[in-house]
């Protein structure tokens, strides 16, 4: 079979430019297609932040026009790579709409991700893709200018969403900017609420969707999930399919990674120790033998914080000490600013992001905390589970997928979960790992976290399977 040729679009890859776990999955995921002999280019905005971050950037000669929108904004193509260095990526400059040290800062995101899409839409022209796969909404009107445009030998489109929680909706006069079709907007494919929405338009527009779980391919086709898009995804019926997230075990590996004091295996977990007591030193903790319980979140109510603070008090009435790092709302920085000062030897509040540090909290805690209200994925569980960090979570989304209750009678399990979303199970949850923490179980759940497999191999096979079938299946017709 011809070779497959993939052109991916986001608007984070890491290193280059990197907000969330988007960003890790685009960086990760492109090699592992590449070493089953799939064709991957990407194709991202050339932010500020991507100079201080690309080990080498060369400019291309070719120079983008957009050509469907209202008006003109020209790009100037760039390349740079992924570190592997068989991943080229593009980098589109324009200084005037991408203007901001921040991925997300730009005066006008709207206007700036509009006219990206545009340009994205030309450069497959030139590149020829079999297939372009967009992520999230800031790329969701990609598919939007490829079916309204392009003749038979248009490329196919998959839209993947990593969080239906940002759907980039803005006034409809991006609408008009955009100078697409009035019917679009009389028949409702682009907006809800009267605002152009621009995951919805992906969704519409593009031939497959996927999500980044099985679960959360499920859980967004309920009301409780859906934020409004439930009924359009549940229209999709086997257009929509969920293929989990992996992580990089190169980069993440508890045997060689030099940014733990100590290093570590399955057979020899020695190191752990040493880096649960520096863990504990640096942060100025008390360094006992209590369950260190790990936090590296984004403080949002979506991360499951509001249970999280009605459960705190009683949560520290055990025997625990909770490392806290992360930024977010003001009453949760707030919160466990308080908790640190009030219990000095059992909470340590890092209200900043540091990569080096959370990578010392997932070698040297005991547990790691992740009560999300929804999860389409999450990295965190899997990141804490390579360095034998146990999870304790709500089983929703990617979390359910990976994380499974430890059963004492058979050793069965790499960790403990709870479904109810409320304060007292996410107490009980925790109080039944310090029960197991604090007798002859522990290591095997451990070990069990240890050995789950979150490596990309078996989902970049997944995503394999699902371009052939992509390729193979009819165009989906548009209707909303
Ligand atoms: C988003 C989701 C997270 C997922 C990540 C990568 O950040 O919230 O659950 O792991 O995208 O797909």
């Amino acid at each position: 079979m011809k070779t497959v040729k993939i052109l991916m679009v986001s608007y984070e890859v890491y290193p280059l430019a990197k907000v969330g776990g988007l960003a890790d999955v685009v960086g990760s995921l492109p090699e592992y297609l590449v070493k089953r002999g799939i064709d991957v280019q990407i194709v991202m905005p050339y932010h500020r932040i991507v100079d201080k971050k690309a080990e080498y950037i060369e400019k291309t000669d070719l120079i983008l026009h957009t050509n469907e929108l209202k008006q003109k904004y020209t790009f100037e193509v760039y390349r740079t790579h992924l570190k592997a260095g068989n991943v080229p990526v593009f980098l589109l400059k324009n200084d005037e709409l991408i203007d901001s040290d921040d991925v997300y800062g730009g005066h006008d995101l709207g206007l700036q991700a509009l006219a990206f899409s545009d340009a994205v839409f030309q450069l497959s022209k030139s590149l020829n893709p079999d297939i372009v796969h967009c992520n999230d909404w800031q790329t969701g009107m990609i598919p939007v200018f490829i079916k309204t445009y392009s003749g038979d030998a248009m490329p196919r489109t998959l839209l993947t969403i990593h969080n239906l929680g940002y759907q980039g909706t803005f006034d409809e006069y991006y609408f008009e900017l955009s100078n697409l079709p009035e019917q679009y907007w009389e028949k409702g494919y682009l907006s809800t609420g009267g605002m152009l929405n621009f995951l919805k338009s992906g969704i519409v527009f593009s031939d497959f969707v996927s999500t980044v779980s099985p679960t959360y391919a499920d859980e967004i086709k309920t009301e409780e999930y859906g934020m409004g898009l439930n009924v359009l995804l549940s229209g999709l019926g086997d257009r929509l399919v969920g293929i989990i997230n992996g992580i990089d075990y190169v980069e993440y590996n508890p045997e060689t990674d030099k940014r733990i004091p100590a290093n570590f295996s399955l057979e020899d977990l020695t190191g752990k120790k040493d880096c649960k007591v520096s863990l504990q030193k640096e942060l100025g903790l008390p360094a006992r033998k209590s369950a260190v319980v790990g936090l590296i979140s984004r403080l949002v109510d979506q991360k499951g914080l509001d249970i999280l603070a009605e459960a705190a008090e009683d949560l520290l009435s055990n025997d625990l000490q909770l490392v806290v790092l992360g930024t977010g709302e003001e009453r949760y920085e707030k919160l466990f600013k308080e908790l640190a000062e009030k219990y000095p030897e059992k909470v340590s509040a890092n209200i900043l992001f540091d990569i080096n540090l959370a990578q010392k909290i997932y070698a040297g805690s005991d547990m790691f905390l992740m009560p999300s209200k929804y999860e389409p994925c999450g990295l965190g569980q899997m990141f804490a589970m390579r360095y034998g960090t146990v999870p304790v979570v709500r089983f929703t989304g990617g979390l359910k997928d990976t994380v499974k209750e430890f059963n004492s009678n058979n050793g069965t399990g790499n960790g403990f979960g709870f479904y109810a979303y409320s304060s007292l199970e996410l107490k009980k949850a925790v109080e039944r790992a310090l029960i197991t923490y604090n007798s002859d179980n522990w290591i095997a759940v451990v070990k069990n976290a240890m050995k789950t497999d979150c490596s990309w191999e078996n989902s970049a096979g997944e995503y394999e399977k699902l371009y052939k079938k992509i390729i193979e299946s009819e165009r989906r017709p548009v209707d909303a």
